[in-house]
């Protein structure tokens, strides 16, 4: 970055001049702990609550009167289409959402997997989800803000009560599906609203339903209305305590989902005992996308028995899986992918726990797709965007925040036109705040030293100018490609 500095003939007082500008950049370091901000006080933080509602299907909001959603589309931005990634799981997504990257590079490629190099299972209903290896392929967001020397808070959101890359957010709550909706924002606000050394600047809060529901009853199911209503009545809740805490009107607030939810019928079950023996195989996770792992030496036996065993169910080498699901590269990806189409079940017999509602199929899929609205003062008021990836919602993050973000497979460029015009927040290229508060002492002492002896410099040019006119010519024609360098910093 600083090579142009070194180039021939660069004028000596343009060099200082330039290191000045950029000495705020050089000066700032990678890997704070979580200590924090060491006391400075910082006035206007950026704050960032993300929300997500398990299973809230896009068009849900447009099935009964949902007040609520409609307010914080109004007053800021609602995505039309979201394009989630596949698998459309409720952890693949979930930890998309945090790292911007798919699940083939975040590792989190099922909610149940199996590692066959360390004969391990995971599964988000067992301890083994405890356990960090599973997660540490990306960086969350909560870790790169802590890095940043910021603080995080997390209610339940899958993975935060892990440690991961060696730290928890800095205050979190062990999963417990027990804890009301109501305590969970109650805990979270006062995460938000404590002294500011205390207080967190990004969090992020998980809710159940409405997937729980739509599991249960289907979506069709018109039960579902009562549902979707009280989830609107739950984002009221929020608002209200939002405002009751004074917060309403800094903080910047997602309202999100990991998945949609399609109906599934009962005479639509694929039963693989008909096709291939158990003993030839081991299942990995559940319908619709079933992970097959052949026992030694049974692959193309396996393979060749499943494939046109059925028109319901595509069947998949790994290596044949459609470049678009970026769903191939990782270990923990199973050699043969079985895929139902929607509204279809997978099982190995008739016996097992059938449901009405499910997700996980092609997530180009509308009824796959999650819903997504945010306000706050990072935002644009009452915009409406058609189309973004759920990849694209990490790097929008990291801007609000002001933190750098981690190489990931979305780009701030497509959805910069969710923000408000005017930037509130500096631009990502510059370091997070807290990092240049905690060196402005020294950055300050040391800029007037070199500012010092800069006009000194200025001083002492002048008089040798004025006695060698000529090089004055040669000084103008310099400046002028340097200093448009200098905008493109
Ligand atoms: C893998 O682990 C299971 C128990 O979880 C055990 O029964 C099996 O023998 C192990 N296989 C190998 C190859 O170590
Ligand atoms: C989960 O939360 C409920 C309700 O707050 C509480 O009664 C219960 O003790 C909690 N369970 C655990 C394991 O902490
Ligand atoms: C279905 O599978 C279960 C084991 O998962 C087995 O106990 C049961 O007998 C099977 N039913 C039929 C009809 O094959
Ligand atoms: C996603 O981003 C990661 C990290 O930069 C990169 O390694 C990976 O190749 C990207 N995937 C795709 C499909 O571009
Ligand atoms: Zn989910």
């Amino acid at each position: 970055m600083l090579g142009f500095l070194k180039r021939e003939g660069c004028d000596s007082l343009i060099c200082l001049w330039a290191m000045l500008l950029l000495l705020p950049l050089q000066v700032s370091p990678h890997g704070h702990d979580q200590s924090g901000t060491r006391g400075h006080s910082i006035p206007d933080r950026p704050k960032l609550l993300l929300v997500s509602f398990d299973g809230f299907r896009c068009d849900y909001i447009y099935r009964v009167p949902t007040p609520n959603f409609h307010i914080l589309k109004d007053e800021g931005v609602m995505v039309d289409q979201v394009e989630n990634i596949y698998i459309t799981k409720t952890f693949p997504n979930h930890y998309t959402l945090v790292t911007g990257v798919y699940a083939e590079t975040h590792g989190i490629v099922a909610n149940e997997m199996f590692d066959s190099s360390l004969n391990q299972s995971f599964s988000m209903e067992t301890d083994s989800r405890f356990d960090s290896h599973w997660w540490e392929e990306a960086v969350p967001l909560w870790v790169t803000v802590q890095k940043a020397g910021r603080r995080s808070g997390a209610v339940m959101w899958p993975g935060t009560d892990v440690k991961i890359h060696g730290v928890y957010p800095s205050k979190y709550l062990p999963y417990n599906s027990s804890v009301s909706f109501e305590s969970r924002v109650e805990q979270i606000i006062e995460w938000f609203s404590g002294p500011e050394e205390e207080a967190v600047d990004f969090g992020v809060l998980y809710w159940e339903e409405p997937d729980e529901s739509g599991h249960r009853l289907g979506p069709q199911s018109s039960q579902m209305d009562e549902v979707i209503a009280g989830i609107d009545e739950k984002v009221g809740f929020l608002i209200n305590e939002l405002k009751k805490a004074g917060l309403y009107e800094k903080m910047n607030l997602i309202v999100t989902s990991d998945h949609g939810m399609t109906q599934l019928f009962a005479d639509n079950i694929i039963e693989l005992d008909e096709y291939v023996s158990r003993d030839l195989y081991m299942w990995v996770d559940k319908s619709p996308v079933v992970g097959i792992l052949p026992k030694e030496g049974k692959l193309e036996e396996v393979y060749n028995k499943l494939l046109d065993a059925n028109p319901n169910m595509m069947v998949y080498r790994k290596e044949e899986m459609p470049p678009r699901y970026h769903y191939q590269h990782n270990s923990r990806i199973m050699p043969i992918i079985l895929e139902a189409k929607e509204g279809w079940t997978i099982m190995q017999n008739r016996t097992g726990h059938f449901m009405l509602g499910n997700h996980g199929y092609d997530n180009t899929l509308r009824s796959m797709q999650p819903v997504f609205v945010a306000r706050g003062p990072a935002f644009r008021q009452n915009h409406v965007k058609p189309f973004m990836r759920s990849v694209d919602i990490y790097p929008l993050m990291c801007h609000i925040l002001s933190v750098r973000p981690l190489p990931n497979n979305g780009s701030l460029l497509n959805v910069q036109d969710l923000l408000a015009p005017e930037p509130v927040t500096s631009t990502p290229s510059v370091p997070p705040r807290a990092e240049e508060y905690s060196y402005a002492p020294v950055v300050g002492c040391f800029l007037s030293v070199v500012m010092v002896i800069g006009f000194l410099m200025v001083f002492i040019r002048e008089v040798t100018l004025r006695q060698l006119p000529s090089l004055q010519h040669r000084r103008r024609e310099m400046s002028q490609p340097l200093l448009q360098e200098d905008l493109h910093l």
